[in-house]
Protein backbone atom coordinates (compact mmCIF):
# COMPACT_ATOMS: atom_id res chain seq x y z
CA UNK A 1 0.00 0.00 0.00
CA UNK A 2 1.24 3.63 -1.35
CA UNK A 3 1.61 6.11 1.70
CA UNK A 4 -0.66 7.75 -0.31
CA UNK A 5 -3.33 4.62 -0.04
CA UNK A 6 -2.24 4.82 3.38
CA UNK A 7 -3.77 8.29 3.98
CA UNK A 8 -6.74 7.95 2.08
CA UNK A 9 -7.55 4.41 4.23
CA UNK A 10 -6.50 5.51 7.76
CA UNK A 11 -9.84 5.97 9.89
CA UNK A 12 -10.07 9.49 10.53
CA UNK A 13 -11.89 12.51 12.38
CA UNK A 14 -12.34 15.77 10.84
CA UNK A 15 -13.06 19.06 13.44
CA UNK A 16 -12.34 21.74 11.40
CA UNK A 17 -14.53 21.96 8.50
CA UNK A 18 -17.04 24.66 7.70
CA UNK A 19 -19.86 23.37 5.32
CA UNK A 20 -20.39 26.66 3.67
CA UNK A 21 -16.72 26.20 2.82
CA UNK A 22 -17.65 23.07 0.48
CA UNK A 23 -19.68 24.80 -2.01
CA UNK A 24 -17.93 23.37 -4.93
CA UNK A 25 -18.28 25.72 -8.00
CA UNK A 26 -20.79 23.21 -9.91
CA UNK A 27 -22.37 22.90 -6.94
CA UNK A 28 -22.57 26.68 -6.81
CA UNK A 29 -24.03 26.98 -10.98
CA UNK A 30 -26.69 24.45 -10.13
CA UNK A 31 -27.92 26.02 -7.37
CA UNK A 32 -27.59 29.68 -8.96
CA UNK A 33 -29.50 28.27 -11.76
CA UNK A 34 -32.17 26.34 -10.04
CA UNK A 35 -32.65 29.17 -7.61
CA UNK A 36 -32.73 31.95 -10.72
CA UNK A 37 -29.79 33.77 -8.37
CA UNK A 38 -27.31 35.48 -10.92
CA UNK A 39 -23.29 35.04 -10.35
CA UNK A 40 -20.83 37.23 -11.87
CA UNK A 41 -19.36 34.30 -13.08
CA UNK A 42 -19.56 32.81 -16.76
CA UNK A 43 -18.42 29.71 -16.26
CA UNK A 44 -16.97 27.60 -13.36
CA UNK A 45 -13.28 27.71 -14.67
CA UNK A 46 -13.82 31.47 -14.44
CA UNK A 47 -15.22 30.69 -11.17
CA UNK A 48 -12.13 28.75 -9.98
CA UNK A 49 -9.74 32.01 -11.48
CA UNK A 50 -11.09 34.35 -8.88
CA UNK A 51 -9.66 31.77 -6.33
CA UNK A 52 -6.68 33.69 -5.38
CA UNK A 53 -6.79 35.17 -1.98
CA UNK A 54 -3.93 37.37 -0.39
CA UNK A 55 -5.30 37.04 3.25
CA UNK A 56 -8.40 35.50 5.23
CA UNK A 57 -10.53 39.04 4.64
CA UNK A 58 -10.60 38.70 1.17
CA UNK A 59 -11.13 34.86 0.97
CA UNK A 60 -14.29 35.86 3.35
CA UNK A 61 -15.54 38.33 1.02
CA UNK A 62 -15.89 35.98 -1.84
CA UNK A 63 -17.19 33.38 0.76
CA UNK A 64 -19.62 35.41 2.16
CA UNK A 65 -21.11 36.39 -1.72
CA UNK A 66 -21.47 32.63 -2.50
CA UNK A 67 -23.69 31.96 0.56
CA UNK A 68 -25.92 34.21 -1.96
CA UNK A 69 -27.50 30.60 -3.97
CA UNK A 70 -28.51 28.85 -0.73
CA UNK A 71 -31.82 29.21 -0.29
CA UNK A 72 -33.91 26.51 0.32
CA UNK A 73 -33.87 23.76 3.01
CA UNK A 74 -32.97 20.99 -0.09
CA UNK A 75 -30.14 23.36 -0.83
CA UNK A 76 -28.60 23.07 2.52
CA UNK A 77 -29.61 19.41 2.20
CA UNK A 78 -27.73 18.67 -0.85
CA UNK A 79 -24.75 20.98 0.23
CA UNK A 80 -23.71 18.65 3.17
CA UNK A 81 -24.67 15.73 1.36
CA UNK A 82 -22.09 15.94 -1.13
CA UNK A 83 -19.50 16.68 1.55
CA UNK A 84 -20.14 13.45 3.16
CA UNK A 85 -20.15 11.47 0.42
CA UNK A 86 -16.98 12.99 -0.67
CA UNK A 87 -15.48 11.99 2.72
CA UNK A 88 -16.22 8.76 2.58
CA UNK A 89 -14.05 7.79 0.27
CA UNK A 90 -11.56 9.28 2.33
CA UNK A 91 -12.56 7.39 5.32
CA UNK A 92 -13.55 10.02 7.79
CA UNK A 93 -15.49 7.92 9.98
CA UNK A 94 -16.33 11.30 12.41
CA UNK A 95 -17.18 15.03 11.09
CA UNK A 96 -17.72 17.56 13.31
CA UNK A 97 -19.17 20.29 10.96
CA UNK A 98 -18.96 24.34 11.72
CA UNK A 99 -22.35 26.37 9.92
CA UNK A 100 -22.27 29.67 10.02
CA UNK A 101 -26.40 31.05 10.46
CA UNK A 102 -25.69 34.71 10.18
CA UNK A 103 -24.48 34.31 7.07
CA UNK A 104 -27.99 33.30 5.90
CA UNK A 105 -30.46 34.65 8.25
CA UNK A 106 -28.74 38.11 7.31
CA UNK A 107 -30.14 37.86 3.60
CA UNK A 108 -33.51 36.38 5.02
CA UNK A 109 -32.96 32.86 5.24
CA UNK A 110 -34.92 31.56 8.47
CA UNK A 111 -32.17 29.89 11.01
CA UNK A 112 -34.69 27.20 10.94
CA UNK A 113 -34.51 26.24 6.94
CA UNK A 114 -30.49 26.14 7.26
CA UNK A 115 -30.55 24.00 10.23
CA UNK A 116 -33.15 21.50 9.12
CA UNK A 117 -31.30 21.01 5.85
CA UNK A 118 -27.94 20.28 7.36
CA UNK A 119 -29.57 18.21 10.12
CA UNK A 120 -31.51 15.76 7.64
CA UNK A 121 -28.06 14.85 5.62
CA UNK A 122 -26.09 14.75 8.56
CA UNK A 123 -28.67 12.27 10.22
CA UNK A 124 -28.81 10.33 6.53
CA UNK A 125 -24.84 10.37 6.67
CA UNK A 126 -24.66 8.25 9.89
CA UNK A 127 -27.60 6.03 8.29
CA UNK A 128 -26.32 5.51 5.15
CA UNK A 129 -22.70 5.98 5.15
CA UNK A 130 -21.89 5.29 8.76
CA UNK A 131 -20.77 8.89 9.97
CA UNK A 132 -21.20 9.99 12.74
CA UNK A 133 -21.05 13.84 13.27
CA UNK A 134 -21.60 16.71 15.69
CA UNK A 135 -22.68 20.81 14.05
CA UNK A 136 -20.69 23.43 15.39
CA UNK A 137 -22.73 27.25 15.40
CA UNK A 138 -20.87 29.67 14.61
CA UNK A 139 -20.60 33.70 15.52
CA UNK A 140 -19.82 35.85 12.74
CA UNK A 141 -17.13 37.80 15.18
CA UNK A 142 -16.72 41.13 12.28
CA UNK A 143 -20.66 41.71 13.71
CA UNK A 144 -21.20 42.65 17.44
CA UNK A 145 -22.06 40.56 20.27
CA UNK A 146 -25.47 41.96 20.30
CA UNK A 147 -25.91 40.15 17.18
CA UNK A 148 -24.41 36.89 18.46
CA UNK A 149 -26.62 36.93 21.22
CA UNK A 150 -29.37 37.28 19.13
CA UNK A 151 -28.32 33.77 17.25
CA UNK A 152 -27.48 32.02 20.17
CA UNK A 153 -31.24 32.26 20.83
CA UNK A 154 -32.70 31.43 17.65
CA UNK A 155 -30.42 28.23 17.94
CA UNK A 156 -32.46 27.42 21.46
CA UNK A 157 -35.29 25.49 19.96
CA UNK A 158 -32.76 23.37 18.02
CA UNK A 159 -30.40 22.90 21.03
CA UNK A 160 -30.24 19.22 20.46
CA UNK A 161 -29.05 19.36 17.27
CA UNK A 162 -26.07 21.54 17.83
CA UNK A 163 -23.06 20.48 20.38
CA UNK A 164 -20.91 23.48 20.45
CA UNK A 165 -20.59 27.07 19.70
CA UNK A 166 -17.60 28.55 17.62
CA UNK A 167 -15.99 31.50 16.66
CA UNK A 168 -15.04 33.07 13.15
CA UNK A 169 -14.71 35.08 10.40
CA UNK A 170 -12.18 37.98 10.37
CA UNK A 171 -10.01 37.74 13.10
CA UNK A 172 -7.95 40.60 13.52
CA UNK A 173 -9.57 43.52 15.45
CA UNK A 174 -11.66 40.76 17.04
CA UNK A 175 -10.64 39.40 20.13
CA UNK A 176 -12.40 36.22 21.79
CA UNK A 177 -13.34 38.72 24.47
CA UNK A 178 -15.71 40.62 22.77
CA UNK A 179 -17.38 37.34 22.33
CA UNK A 180 -16.67 36.85 26.59
CA UNK A 181 -20.54 37.17 27.39
CA UNK A 182 -22.07 35.01 24.82
CA UNK A 183 -19.77 32.52 25.49
CA UNK A 184 -20.76 31.96 29.28
CA UNK A 185 -24.67 32.32 28.06
CA UNK A 186 -23.96 29.70 25.31
CA UNK A 187 -22.18 27.15 28.11
CA UNK A 188 -25.38 28.00 30.63
CA UNK A 189 -27.11 26.34 28.45
CA UNK A 190 -25.07 23.45 27.99
CA UNK A 191 -22.85 24.01 24.64
CA UNK A 192 -19.16 23.32 24.51
CA UNK A 193 -17.21 25.75 22.78
CA UNK A 194 -14.27 26.06 20.81
CA UNK A 195 -12.66 29.19 18.87
CA UNK A 196 -10.77 30.12 16.01
CA UNK A 197 -7.43 32.12 17.35
CA UNK A 198 -4.17 32.00 16.42
CA UNK A 199 -4.93 32.05 12.26
CA UNK A 200 -3.94 35.37 12.04
CA UNK A 201 -4.40 36.81 15.24
CA UNK A 202 -1.74 37.06 17.79
CA UNK A 203 -0.84 34.78 20.72
CA UNK A 204 -2.71 36.42 23.21
CA UNK A 205 -6.20 35.63 21.27
CA UNK A 206 -5.37 31.94 22.03
CA UNK A 207 -4.70 32.69 25.72
CA UNK A 208 -8.35 34.57 25.72
CA UNK A 209 -9.87 32.30 23.74
CA UNK A 210 -8.76 29.17 26.13
CA UNK A 211 -9.49 31.63 29.39
CA UNK A 212 -12.28 33.56 28.74
CA UNK A 213 -14.33 31.61 26.88
CA UNK A 214 -13.38 28.23 28.00
CA UNK A 215 -12.79 26.56 24.75
CA UNK A 216 -12.04 22.54 24.57
CA UNK A 217 -10.40 22.72 21.44
CA UNK A 218 -8.23 25.95 19.69
CA UNK A 219 -9.40 25.98 15.95
CA UNK A 220 -5.90 26.80 14.00
CA UNK A 221 -3.64 27.94 16.66
CA UNK A 222 -0.89 28.03 14.65
CA UNK A 223 0.37 31.42 15.91
CA UNK A 224 1.14 29.82 19.56
CA UNK A 225 4.58 29.09 18.21
CA UNK A 226 6.12 32.36 19.07
CA UNK A 227 4.89 31.94 22.66
CA UNK A 228 7.12 29.88 24.22
CA UNK A 229 4.81 29.59 27.72
CA UNK A 230 1.69 29.44 26.01
CA UNK A 231 3.30 26.28 24.11
CA UNK A 232 3.53 24.69 27.68
CA UNK A 233 0.11 25.98 28.28
CA UNK A 234 -1.26 23.61 25.37
CA UNK A 235 1.40 20.82 26.06
CA UNK A 236 0.31 20.29 29.65
CA UNK A 237 -3.59 20.44 29.03
CA UNK A 238 -3.34 18.76 25.77
CA UNK A 239 -6.11 21.30 24.49
CA UNK A 240 -6.08 20.06 20.80
CA UNK A 241 -5.83 22.39 17.93
CA UNK A 242 -7.41 21.61 14.29
CA UNK A 243 -4.32 22.69 11.90
CA UNK A 244 -5.61 23.39 8.46
CA UNK A 245 -2.29 23.41 6.29
CA UNK A 246 -3.91 24.23 2.53
CA UNK A 247 -6.22 26.66 4.32
CA UNK A 248 -2.82 28.48 5.58
CA UNK A 249 -0.80 28.28 2.80
CA UNK A 250 -3.95 29.56 0.60
CA UNK A 251 -4.54 32.42 2.98
CA UNK A 252 -0.38 33.17 3.18
CA UNK A 253 -0.22 32.73 6.90
CA UNK A 254 2.97 30.73 5.24
CA UNK A 255 4.71 31.52 2.13
CA UNK A 256 4.39 27.75 1.05
CA UNK A 257 3.63 24.17 2.62
CA UNK A 258 7.15 23.28 3.72
CA UNK A 259 7.17 26.85 5.16
CA UNK A 260 4.14 25.61 7.84
CA UNK A 261 4.92 24.92 11.22
CA UNK A 262 3.50 22.28 11.38
CA UNK A 263 5.46 19.34 12.22
CA UNK A 264 6.72 21.79 14.92
CA UNK A 265 3.77 21.79 16.45
CA UNK A 266 4.06 17.75 16.48
CA UNK A 267 7.75 17.95 17.86
CA UNK A 268 6.54 20.03 20.36
CA UNK A 269 4.04 17.20 21.91
CA UNK A 270 0.70 19.81 21.35
CA UNK A 271 -2.73 17.72 20.11
CA UNK A 272 -2.30 18.70 16.54
CA UNK A 273 -5.05 17.37 13.95
CA UNK A 274 -5.06 17.82 10.14
CA UNK A 275 -8.02 19.09 8.80
CA UNK A 276 -9.52 20.95 5.48
CA UNK A 277 -11.17 24.29 6.73
CA UNK A 278 -13.10 25.07 3.23
CA UNK A 279 -11.97 22.51 0.63
CA UNK A 280 -13.87 23.66 -2.14
CA UNK A 281 -11.73 27.14 -2.23
CA UNK A 282 -8.34 25.41 -0.78
CA UNK A 283 -8.00 22.63 -2.65
CA UNK A 284 -7.76 19.99 -1.07
CA UNK A 285 -10.45 17.87 1.34
CA UNK A 286 -8.58 15.54 4.40
CA UNK A 287 -6.76 13.22 2.92
CA UNK A 288 -4.93 15.89 0.79
CA UNK A 289 -4.28 18.32 3.52
CA UNK A 290 -2.56 14.86 5.61
CA UNK A 291 -0.98 14.32 2.04
CA UNK A 292 0.56 17.93 1.65
CA UNK A 293 2.01 17.51 5.24
CA UNK A 294 3.56 14.31 4.62
CA UNK A 295 5.30 14.94 1.48
CA UNK A 296 6.58 18.49 2.94
CA UNK A 297 8.07 17.29 5.83
CA UNK A 298 8.50 13.23 5.24
CA UNK A 299 5.83 12.37 7.84
CA UNK A 300 6.17 8.28 8.81
CA UNK A 301 3.09 5.90 8.81
CA UNK A 302 3.80 6.29 12.52
CA UNK A 303 3.21 10.13 12.35
CA UNK A 304 -0.04 9.86 10.22
CA UNK A 305 -0.88 7.61 12.69
CA UNK A 306 -0.85 10.00 15.55
CA UNK A 307 -2.77 12.34 13.69
CA UNK A 308 -5.48 10.21 12.82
CA UNK A 309 -5.54 9.02 16.79
CA UNK A 310 -5.33 12.93 18.01
CA UNK A 311 -8.41 14.05 15.30
CA UNK A 312 -10.49 11.07 17.93
CA UNK A 313 -9.49 11.85 21.06
CA UNK A 314 -9.83 15.60 20.69
CA UNK A 315 -13.33 14.97 18.81
CA UNK A 316 -16.64 15.59 20.96
CA UNK A 317 -17.40 11.94 21.28
CA UNK A 318 -18.41 10.21 24.30
CA UNK A 319 -15.46 7.89 25.71
CA UNK A 320 -17.25 4.83 24.25
CA UNK A 321 -17.42 6.15 20.89
CA UNK A 322 -13.95 7.54 21.02
CA UNK A 323 -12.88 3.76 22.11
CA UNK A 324 -14.77 2.05 19.43
CA UNK A 325 -13.29 4.02 16.82
CA UNK A 326 -10.04 4.16 18.00
CA UNK A 327 -10.17 0.10 17.86
CA UNK A 328 -10.58 1.06 14.22
CA UNK A 329 -7.82 2.53 13.47
CA UNK A 330 -5.90 0.63 15.58
CA UNK A 331 -7.17 -2.87 13.51
CA UNK A 332 -6.70 -0.69 10.36
CA UNK A 333 -2.45 -0.06 11.26
CA UNK A 334 -2.26 -3.73 12.30
CA UNK A 335 -3.58 -5.27 9.52
CA UNK A 336 -1.88 -2.93 6.99
CA UNK A 337 1.01 -3.86 8.73
CA UNK A 338 0.53 -7.78 8.65
CA UNK A 339 0.69 -7.00 4.83
CA UNK A 340 3.59 -4.97 4.46
CA UNK A 341 5.37 -7.52 6.23
CA UNK A 342 4.24 -10.50 4.23
CA UNK A 343 4.71 -8.30 1.00
CA UNK A 344 8.71 -7.61 2.15
N1 LIG B 1 -11.04 31.56 9.37
C1 LIG B 1 -11.99 32.34 9.85
N2 LIG B 1 -13.25 32.30 9.42
C2 LIG B 1 -13.57 31.42 8.49
C3 LIG B 1 -12.63 30.58 7.95
C4 LIG B 1 -11.29 30.65 8.42
O1 LIG B 1 -10.37 29.92 8.01
N3 LIG B 1 -13.28 29.83 7.03
C5 LIG B 1 -14.57 30.20 7.03
N4 LIG B 1 -14.76 31.18 7.92
ZN1 LIG C 1 -12.01 27.74 9.83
Amino acid sequence: MSTQEFIRNIPKAELHLHLEGTLEPELMFEFASRNNVPIPYRSVEELRQAYRFSDLHSFLKIYYQATAVLLREQDFYDLTWAYLSKIYSQKVRHAEVFFDPQAHTSRGISFETVISGIHRALSDGKEILNISSRLIMCFLRHLPAEAAMETLQQALPFKEWICAVGLDSDELGNPPEKFGTVFDEARKEGFLTVAHAGEEGPPAFIRQAVERLRVKRIDHGVRCMEDVQLVEELRAKQIPLTVCPLSNVKLRVFRDITAHIIKQMMDASLCVTVNSDDPAYFGGYIAENYMAVQQAFHLSESDIYTLAKNSFHASFLSKEEKQAYLSELDRFVSSHALIENVVA
